[in-house]
């Protein structure tokens, strides 16, 4: 499991906010007739663990593509490490996809290869890894995600949802990156599965000193993981604020999504200096045995 290295980060300080590492400046983006993002600005600072949520087909999987340059704005910028995305050469663009890894919603796994050559596929691509640092490499990513090392021969298909999306993570930081992408990482996962994901980035947010940018509906680990929360509707980035100041924005997302019951639910696992600034309407109570 996670122990060692959770305990070793325990009562460490959160890495400092530091930089922009991600500056999204008027983006528009269209799929022919239909406009999915106008005029929309997203920051991301060093440091940093923000919680990108809106509505389901409401852009967020696009925006990230965009942000790793996968798929193309229609205009406006995107930079990551300083970087314009649109004008990278491929050496730089090489050097970037090691800075930044990526689990992505679908497909998490390559089925035809057993978890080893999975975690293992990133730097395989990078070539001349010695075999010898390569499974060092690989069995230390294992461990750091809290897999015993005897999973390493299994194929995906033999594992269960929790532990795919524990070796999708290890591959993402094969080759510790700076900026880790999660799209909907606990989708699928029950409570337990789901509060051991938040202990998992949490220790590698602290260990590793990673900025994330997570793709979530999952008001939990969005509360109890996020430096910030982003909210798309209405095709831009509303508001990017810690989660108090967020929910206190007059939009219908917004009380529906951080005002109703399991919105407020969740807000209660704030600390009290962070509750004490939650808009009244969410500190109604919450728990199905009072009273609404
Ligand atoms: N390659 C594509 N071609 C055409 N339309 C697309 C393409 N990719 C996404 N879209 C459209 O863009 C919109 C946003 O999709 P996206 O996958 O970004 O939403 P999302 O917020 O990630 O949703 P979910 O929460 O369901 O994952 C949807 O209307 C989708 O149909
Ligand atoms: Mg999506």
């Amino acid at each position: 499991m996670t122990a060692p290295l959770t305990r070793s980060v325990r009562g460490q300080p959160a890495p400092e906010i530091a930089e922009p590492v991600i500056e999204v400046r008027d983006l528009t983006k269209r799929y022919g007739r239909n406009i999915i993002h106008q005029h929309l600005n997203f920051d991301v600072r060093r440091g940093e663990i923000v919680s990108l949520v809106g509505g389901s087909g409401s852009g967020k999987t696009t925006l990230v593509r965009q942000i790793l340059n996968l798929e193309s704005p229609t205009s406006g910028t995107v930079k990551v490490f300083g970087q314009d995305q649109a004008t990278i050469d491929p050496d730089a663009a090489r050097l970037m996809r090691s800075r930044v890894g990526m689990l992505f919603q679908q497909g998490a796994l390559f089925s035809s290869l057993s978890v080893f050559d999975n975690i293992a596929q990133p730097l395989r691509e990078l070539g001349k890894v010695p075999p010898d640092l390569l499974r060092d490499i690989v069995m230390l990513k294992l461990e750091m995600v809290g897999l015993p090392c005897k999973h390493a021969s299994k194929m995906p298909a033999a594992l269960s949802g929790g532990m795919v999306k524990r070796v999708g993570i290890a591959r993402a930081i094969a080759l510790e990156p700076e900026l880790l992408f999660l799209d909907e990482p606990t989708a699928g996962l029950d409570p337990k599965a789901s509060d051991e994901f938040v202990e998992l980035i949490g220790t590698l947010h602290r260990a590793l000193g990673l900025t994330v940018v997570m793709v979530t509906h999952d008001l939990d680990t969005m509360v109890a993981l996020s430096t910030r929360v982003a909210v798309l509707a209405d095709r831009k980035v509303l508001v990017a604020a810690p989660v108090e100041e967020a929910a206190g924005v007059d939009h219908p997302f917004i009380r529906e999504y951080f005002l109703g019951l399991r919105g407020r639910r969740a807000l209660q696992a704030l600390p009290p200096e962070r509750r004490a600034k939650l808009p009244a309407a969410a500190l109604e109570p919450a728990s199905s045995e009072l009273p609404l």
